[in-house]
């Protein structure tokens, strides 16, 4: 039997590869613009960890997560995201301590058990930052700014950016108990996913996918309307200075992420092209997260994309990026030469030169088809001649054009 891959993961494969390391050079020369710094934690952590995070109730925590045991009885789960890990690394390692914001990001793999589908992977990446110690609407904007300004990079500008407030845990509990009062009055006619959540979850009934449902809480109370005066001036900010960087946004009231550990900015990056999955990026402010966590209250914020559904648009914008090319291909015309080749292949390569040439001991003529399969920028042909001569003919594979070298500056030659 052949073994297959897990459904919902997926391989990158060598002819996809260079797309991903050019997209996630793109996102690091962002990020560094920026001035964050990259966090590597680990692929696993105490389950705890993210259950007190994400929260009990939602989805990600109650059915989604790769949840084990291993072999010392601890129960470990592979992350599903990344927030929790950079803010226990934070507590556990004291970055505060050193400065008063920690700015860092990650580009790294998530699992979470979803239904797989167009976008949707059950290890599937992420690229994210998070700007922990910082409770300003400013940085709120750098966050929101940064992420859209990587899909400017990539020339995708037809996204949408929607930002809501979900208060705090002063206003919030109190707009949470006027919804579910609301909510009660229509429950029957509610569908039952929504129906079961007006009790322990009653906003996200707001964002429910049912139609009905949706139609059915049109006039409900919008938490917009019921935010405190800090969470109000803080929302008034974010939104002025958007405006201000001439970065379009929508206000949707209804935006609840499928994360609990928000407070007061909560923003979504969406895009038409992507279907049903149609999340780009997500992110917004955490301020009770590090205490929850067993640290000092300190205010955070920050956001995560998914790089497959990066890809995805790109694709269908016919994104298409330099391929990776040797810039000689050094080919052996009779067999004596082989020796020189392979030595000299090696030794070009050590000062730094792309270089292919023939391992599989195959004719001139099927060394000049590998030599344009790989797409080599030049190919020479060494024999005995050229040899005692110490100088060969360099064929340049793109304008087709031909000239002498002297074989011991070759690598002059090629690179120039
Ligand atoms: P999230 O909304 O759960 O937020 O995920 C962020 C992004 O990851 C989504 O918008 C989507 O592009 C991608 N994504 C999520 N699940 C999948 C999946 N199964 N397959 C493919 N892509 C997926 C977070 O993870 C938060 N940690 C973001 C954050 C950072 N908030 C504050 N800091």
């Amino acid at each position: 039997m052949i073994l297959k891959s897990i459904k919902g993961t997926k391989d990158i494969l060598p002819s996809d590869s260079s797309r991903w390391q050019y997209v996630e050079q793109v996102v690091r020369g962002v990020f560094h613009r920026y001035n964050y710094k990259e966090i590597r934690t680990p692929m696993f952590e105490l389950t705890s960890l993210f259950s007190r995070s994400i929260g009990e109730l939602t989805d990600i925590v109650g059915k989604e997560m790769y949840t084990f045991t291993d072999r010392s009885g601890d129960s470990v789960t592979l992350r599903p995201e990344g927030t929790a890990s950079v803010v226990r690394s934070y507590i556990q390692n004291n970055l505060g301590e050193a400065q008063p914001l920690v700015k860092v990001y990650y580009i790294a793999p998530m699992f979470r058990q979803e239904r797989p589908q167009a976008g949707r992977l059950r290890q599937f990446h992420q690229f994210g930052a998070e700007a922990i110690g910082s409770p300003t609407p400013e940085t709120d904007v750098e966050i929101i700014a940064m992420a859209a300004e990587i899909y400017r990079q990539f020339g995708i500008t037809n996204f949408t950016l929607k930002i809501n407030s979900v208060g705090d845990e002063e206003c919030r509990p109190r707009y949470k108990e006027l919804l579910r009062t609301e909510l009660m009055t229509i429950a029957d006619q509610l569908s039952v996913e929504s129906q079961k959540r007006i009790e322990q979850n009653p906003m996200r009934v707001l964002d429910s996918k049912d139609e009905k449902d949706l139609a059915l809480t049109k006039d409900m109370p919008r938490i917009t309307d019921h935010l405190n005066e800090e969470c109000a001036v803080h929302f008034e900010r974010v939104k002025e200075l958007l405006t201000l960087m001439g970065i379009p946004f929508v206000v949707d009231p209804r935006l609840v992420r499928g994360l609990d550990y928000y407070t007061k900015t909560a923003f979504e990056l969406t895009s038409d092209e992507l279907g049903s999955q149609s999340a780009l990026a997500g992110g917004g402010r955490y301020d009770l997260l590090t205490q929850e966590l067993g640290g000092k209250q300190t205010p955070a914020v920050g956001f995560a994309a998914g790089i497959e559904r990066l890809m995805m648009v790109l694709e269908k914008n016919n994104f298409t990026v330099p391929a990776l090319r040797p810039a000689l291909f050094l080919a052996a015309a009779d067999e004596a030469s082989r020796g020189w080749t392979i030595v000299t292949t090696m030794e070009l390569r050590s000062r730094g030169v792309a270089v292919e040439t023939d391992f599989l001991q195959r004719s001139l003529k099927a060394q000049m088809r590998e030599a344009d399969r790989q797409l080599a920028r030049h190919v020479v042909v060494v024999g005995a001649h050229e040899l005692a001569a110490g100088r060969a003919t360099l064929r340049n594979l793109d304008d087709h054009t031909n000239r002498e070298v002297e074989l011991g500056l070759l690598a002059d030659a090629v690179m120039r």
